[in-house]
């Protein structure tokens, strides 16, 4: 059992933050890892990054967006309340080191992923860049965070209602286009913003990650739900990635395989709230 030790909600109420008793986690896990979340005995099994740790508290910070059926439930949970599992840490660590400049782009709950991996960039000594995108200045999050972590940043909302009005490949455009010591970009966010970075940077030939996020199951290998394609061959997300070259994913197969089960996910949520 894992405790809750402090909930907060954001956006709304439509993004979680959870800091959650976990000390054997907190020690082994890095930036880009994540964790299958069992909320009770008949609960669902669901993926969620580990968006930051503290090893001294011996605590991980679970950052969600309520869209379906278990993240309702999770929003339901109060600070002080158990959840039944948490298995990790899962997947691949980010790969980090001292390269010179990179470039962190975040939009929507994305941006609760990118925290950690711009943290660990920062730490190995790069000189970071923060561009964060949301559809509206209430839906950002993470900014006082990101100012403490980046050297430089830029907020930018679809509206205009802060920062600069438009998407995050605006803004990357421009850097790409001002700075030729940009020697990697980070993206993490829905599928169509990674895809439109990725072809972004493409053309400007910078080395560009992307966090995936296919339907995962067990989470271990076993099962070959989070099955994707890159660079033509069949990787399992949960053992291979999370994180990929954003150049060579088949960005078309993994939004095809997403919306497999949406019309059985509406189902499971308006029966849950019946
Ligand atoms: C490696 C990884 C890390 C993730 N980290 C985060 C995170 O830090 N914060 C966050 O808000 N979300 C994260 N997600 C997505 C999160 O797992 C889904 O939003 C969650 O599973 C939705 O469950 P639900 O029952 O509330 O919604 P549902 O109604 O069941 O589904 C809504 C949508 O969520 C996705 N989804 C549903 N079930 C799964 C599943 N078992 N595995 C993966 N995706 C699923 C699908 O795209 C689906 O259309 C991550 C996904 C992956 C693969
Ligand atoms: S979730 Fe089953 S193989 Fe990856």
């Amino acid at each position: 059992m894992f405790q809750i030790l402090r909930k907060q909600e954001m956006a709304k109420g439509t993004i979680i933050r959870f800091e959650i008793n976990a000390p054997k986690i907190a020690k082994k896990v890095q930036a880009g890892q994540f964790v299958i979340v069992r909320i009770n005995d008949t609960g669902e099994r669901i993926p969620l990054t580990v968006a930051d740790k503290d090893e001294f508290s011996g605590t991980i910070t679970l950052i969600f967006q309520v869209v379906g059926k278990t993240t309702a439930l999770m929003r339901s949970l109060k600070q002080g309340d158990l959840i039944k599992d948490i298995a990790g840490p899962l997947g691949q660590p980010a790969h980090v080191s001292n390269i010179g400049t990179v470039v962190m782009v975040g939009g929507g709950t994305g941006v609760a992923i990118l925290h950690h991996v711009a943290k660990a960039f920062k730490e190995a000594g790069n000189y970071v860049i923060g561009i964060l995108g949301a559809r509206d200045r209430d839906m950002l999050i993470l900014e006082e965070e990101m100012t403490a972590i980046c050297d430089e940043l830029v907020i930018t909302t679809d509206d205009g209602s802060y920062g600069d009005r438009g998407f995050v490949t605006d803004s990357l455009k421009k850097y790409l286009g001002e700075r030729s010591d940009i020697k990697m970009v980070y993206a993490i966010g829905p599928i169509v913003m990674m895809k439109f970075v990725s072809k972004l940077t493409e053309k400007y030939k910078v080395p560009t990650m992307v966090s995936l996020n296919p339907v995962m199951i067990d989470g271990t290998g076993m099962c070959g739900g989070c099955r994707v394609t890159v660079d033509n061959k069949v990787k399992f997300c949960c053992v291979d990635g999370p994180d990929f070259d954003g150049h060579k994913v088949d960005y078309e197969e993994l939004e095809k395989r997403n919306s497999l089960y949406l019309k059985d996910e509406k189902a499971s949520l308006l029966f849950s709230i019946r």
